[in-house]
């Protein structure tokens, strides 16, 4: 019989990874808290309020702005910076869609660009080529975890007077030099749905150290309103972005273990560095020096066809969660989504910007392509195991690499 769990033998992993949504007492005591109180929605309650105090903190910001998911979190600070029909935003190629359709949700357009082959991180001389008399922003993505070159990224923004907005919806607790995530632009955005390193199933938030955009915001996300002014009175345009008070109370339980869950997801992963390398084909996500800690969404790794038989990835990873393994495959490059190729996405935009030719969508995007579909991704949870758990994912993977002839 083959070894392969796929094909009929013992799987590499036993026993189960740690599950995720992770909560116990302390998570079941504040959603009764909140019950009891009747105090459910944000505007009169603490739980939200004290949530966004405590998590701007732990980031090293001043300002922190709840909001109801990842996606509002980027719409709201477009909104925030004032972004606007004409303007432009350059966007990594490899990327979950929100942090373009974001920038599309402004009526701008998002400028796509490719990512660095070791980090998998928008790639800061593509970031300089793309900027024009039109662009506003950059926005950055922490992929999987790992900041994106932020000493670079800065430097650029700061010289050609553009906004740094990190997307760190992968990043909760990251650290570049010792700085958290969040802090390096104008503002950082975060998700907690559920698959994120803290969640309320759904929400999001706006960090941020700089003053004169977090009163926009805040007044973006809370339909135009200013702290401290009539209730119906409504200075800018802005929505209901608000997050419930039971999402606050439980985030702030979630918080709570952030610190300690990150530590070891770091380690973790940097064990699986060192055994990954034995194995033929395996190329781990670089981690840059400057990297101090990783929050580690992921665990992302190239796997190279030729030491695997020629196997899809589709069938790498059927293997993979067959051995009891979990993972999964990747984003696919923004450029290639229908509504690029389609032509979609022009109806958000207006004037000569609705019609001229986007040339961004003309180029290739190599290590994107590669990283969208050569790489695989741990997800979180199986961080959290034990080192002998680490040690079970690689003995599963070398088993995979071994045995791949019987599934090409
Ligand atoms: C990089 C990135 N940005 C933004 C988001 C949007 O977050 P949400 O799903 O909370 O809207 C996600 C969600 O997966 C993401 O991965």
């Amino acid at each position: 019989m083959s070894a392969l769990a796929l094909l009929g033998g013992k799987k590499a992993k036993g026993n189960a990874f740690p599950v995720w949504p992770y909560y116990d007492k302390n998570e079941e005591q504040a959603l009764k808290e909140v019950l009891e109180s009747r105090v459910w929605w944000r505007t009169p309650g603490t739980k939200t309020l004290e949530f966004e105090r405590a998590f701007a903190e732990f980031h090293g910001a001043r300002h922190g702005i709840a909001v109801t998911n990842g996606t509002a979190a980027l719409e709201v600070t477009m909104a925030g910076l004032g972004i606007t029909a004409g303007d432009e935003v350059i966007v990594p190629d490899f990327t979950f869609v929100a942090t373009a359709s974001a920038v599309l949700f402004a009526n701008a357009l998002p400028v796509l660009v490719d990512v660095d082959p070791e980090t998998y991180c928008i790639d800061p001389d593509l970031v300089e080529a793309a900027i024009t008399p039109r662009t506003k922003a950059i926005i950055a993505v922490h992929m999987g975890g790992h900041p994106a070159d932020l000493d670079r990224l800065k430097q650029i923004a700061s010289r050609k007077r553009l906004a740094l907005v990190e997307d760190s919806a992968h990043a909760h607790a990251s650290e570049w030099r010792g700085q958290r995530v969040g802090t390096f632009g104008v503002a950082g955005t975060f998700s907690f749905q559920s698959s994120k390193l803290i969640t309320a199933g759904e929400g999001g938030i706006i960090i941020s150290n700089d003053d004169k955009f977090e009163v926009q915001a805040r007044s973006v996300h809370d339909c135009g309103r200013m702290p401290g002014e009539w209730f119906y009175s409504h200075f800018r345009y802005g929505s209901n972005y608000r997050l419930s008070e039971w999402q606050g109370a439980i985030l702030n339980v979630q918080l709570s273990r952030l610190d300690e869950q990150t530590k070891r997801r770091h380690q973790n992963s940097r064990l699986l560095d060192r055994l990954l390398c034995e194995i033929p084909g395996i190329t781990p996500q670089k981690l840059d020096e400057r990297c101090t800690r990783n929050g580690q969404y992921a665990y992302i790794f190239h796997v190279n066809k030729k030491e695997f038989a020629g196997l899809s990835t589709e069938r790498f990873i059927e293997a993979m969660n067959a051995e009891g393994i979990p993972n999964q495959a990747s984003y696919p490059p923004l450029h290639k989504l229908h509504m690029f190729r389609n032509g979609e996405y022009r109806k958000r935009l207006s004037g000569k910007q609705a019609k001229e030719k986007h040339a961004f969508l003309g180029k290739k995007f190599p290590v994107t392509h590669k990283a969208a579909w050569e790489t695989v991704w741990i997800p979180q949870p199986a961080l959290l195991g034990d080192e002998e758990d680490m040690h079970e994912i690689a003995a599963g993977l070398g088993k995979v690499q071994k045995n791949a002839k019987e599934l090409a």
